[in-house]
């Protein structure tokens, strides 16, 4: 693709996220059947949910609907919201010593007598198909990348499959959360994007995005990203899903006035959100055939 350096209006290509993932999962599927016709188990993701709050039990039911579709099998594990920081450990143990577990997923956010860092770091990191374990973020830092964060991995895919290329880009990414936006730079980094991460401290965010070729909201702040910021013909992804008071869902960027500018634009819902999902799925049949392949050489 190439850039327009003219400001006359244009409608972006929608990046339709809903297709992308369900090409990935029709591959996942084909690819456990193969498994299975040779004999070999199915893999089996493990999914902790404390507590009952109301989002995340979407977003587990969603990944569960997955893994039905895919054929994972999924061992669901919901605590009450007072469970201990021990007791929630001593779970997460057992479920690392399990050999027919091959994904730990424990869902964010958690109650806050629990330490989310300590939770996340025990995680076996060959089954942290979540890819939140430091030891898999550091291994995208150093170029080595296994078990990668579902929603910045999602979005590299994403990008692949609309015919993005994004070597040299002047990439811009809102946000800097350890789930997301900063494994997001490290994913743009390695791609070979020249990165610049924009964060609360951040002096003039307007002017990072005015000059950005491709612009990654994930702040989690509806509307943040003003459409006449977008330089014509960016490249536009939002991974903000944020609930706005009436009960629609919106994601960072302005998306009417954005969409007129980008050249490829991610809607919300409907973008980034399924190719998440999609690239669990991935990672857990991923992460069991890392662990056999481990077990072949010894
Ligand atoms: N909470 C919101 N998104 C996510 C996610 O991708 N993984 C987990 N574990 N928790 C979340």
């Amino acid at each position: 693709m190439s850039f327009r350096d003219d400001t006359t209006s244009m409608t972006a290509q929608i990046i339709d996220g809903k297709l992308i993932a369900n090409a990935l999962l029709d591959k996942i599927k084909s690819d456990i059947e193969l498994r299975l016709s040779t004999g070999k188990r199915a893999p089996c993701l493990a999914v902790i949910l404390v507590g009952d709050d109301a989002a995340s039990a979407i977003y587990v039911r969603n990944k569960r609907i997955a893994c039905e579709k895919v054929g994972i099998q999924s061992i669901a594990h919901n605590p009450p919201a007072n469970i201990s920081e021990i007791e929630l450990l001593s779970l997460i143990q057992t479920l690392n010593l399990d050999p027919t577990i091959d994904g730990i997923l424990v869902q964010s956010p958690l109650p806050s007598q629990i330490d989310e860092n300590a939770v996340l770091a025990l995680i076996d990191p060959a089954k942290d198909i979540d890819g939140f374990h430091p030891f898999n973020i550091g291994r995208l830092a150093v170029r080595q990348p296994t078990l990668r964060s579902c929603t910045p991995f999602g979005v590299i895919k994403m990008l692949q499959a609309a015919g993005v290329s994004l070597k040299g880009l002047d990439a811009v990414v809102v946000g800097v959360s350890n789930h997301v936006g900063r494994p997001m730079g490290l994913e743009l980094l390695l791609a070979g994007c020249t990165v610049t991460s924009c964060h609360r401290h951040t002096k003039d965010l307007a002017s990072h995005v005015r000059r950005a070729d491709l612009v990654v909201a994930a702040a989690g702040k509806a509307g943040l990203i003003q459409g006449e910021w977008i330089k014509p013909g960016a490249i536009v992804v939002d991974i903000g899903i944020n609930r706005l008071a009436s009960g629609k869902i919106t994601g960072d960027v302005d998306f009417e006035t954005a969409k007129q500018r980008a050249a490829f634009i991610t809607p919300v819902p409907g973008g980034v959100g399924p190719i998440t999902v999609a690239t669990l799925m991935e990672n857990t049949l991923k992460a069991l055939e890392m662990r056999e392949q481990i077990a072949s050489h010894t």
